[in-house]
């Protein structure tokens, strides 16, 4: 599966969640407690929090995406009339140690061994960001992990995906950018990263400006594609 288009790739660029870590896996720790509701209110957690992102991105009042994440928990919360305080403490605690994707380790240890640069470019602030990847034991896995706290805005801000260049001291044609959210792979490809977006939630593609160069479902093709697995 060599794909002729991904030539000179020098880093690996992973959005963090739901591409790299479960979101979901926070409700369902504690899906006995909240009952049938529980994939709802992951559902509209997960849809609020990213709204809240793009709204506090337009109105220029932004504040880091653990405060976000609480505030958009707390509606989901009102939304399924559920108001019980050490659940939502669960939950946010949770959050900091969302479970990996199952072929996440290996997918960055071929990477690795075949002589890639990976990154992390999150939302995510960077205690969060640094939590999860302890807890998931990703930390020799990645070469660098990159918070949009570095330039006070959210993704799909062209100044985020700007951040990876200049961290990583590379062109946007170098990158290898991968996330699950759609909107996350056409705010990378409109800003110039060759982009692979991994729809692991079976989306239908975005009618935005800007499509991904190709689609998996998993991250586990992803060092084939980039012709890693020979070297
Ligand atoms: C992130 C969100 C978009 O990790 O999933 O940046």
């Amino acid at each position: 599966m060599n794909a002729p288009q991904f030539t000179n790739i020098q880093a690996c660029v992973f959005d963090a969640y739901g591409t790299l870590l479960d979101f979901n896996s926070a409700v369902m720790n504690c899906a006995d407690e909240i009952g049938d509701d529980a994939a709802r209110l992951s559902e509209i957690w997960r849809q609020k929090q990213l709204q809240y992102t793009w709204l506090r991105s337009l109105m220029g009042t932004h504040a880091d995406f653990w405060q976000v994440t609480g505030e958009a928990l707390d509606f989901s919360l009102d939304a399924i009339g559920l108001e019980n305080p050490e659940l939502r403490e669960k939950l946010m605690a949770l959050y900091r140690k969302l479970d990996a994707f199952p072929e996440v380790s290996e997918t960055l240890r071929s990477l690795k061994a075949g002589g890639m640069r990976t990154a992390i470019l999150s939302n995510g602030s960077p205690d969060m960001l640094a939590a999860a990847v302890h807890a998931n034991n990703l930390q020799d896995l990645l070469d660098d992990v990159q918070s949009v706290e570095d330039v006070g805005v959210f993704k799909p801000d062209p100044r985020v995906y700007q951040l990876s260049v200049d961290r990583l001291g590379v062109g946007p044609e170098q990158i290898c950018f991968m996330s699950s959210n759609g909107w996350d792979a056409a705010g990378a490809a409109a800003f110039g990263f060759n982009v692979i977006w991994v729809n692991r939630y079976k989306q239908p593609t975005e009618h935005l400006p800007a499509r991904p160069d190709m689609v998996i479902d998993t991250l586990a093709p992803l060092p084939e594609i980039l012709a890693l697995t020979a070297q």
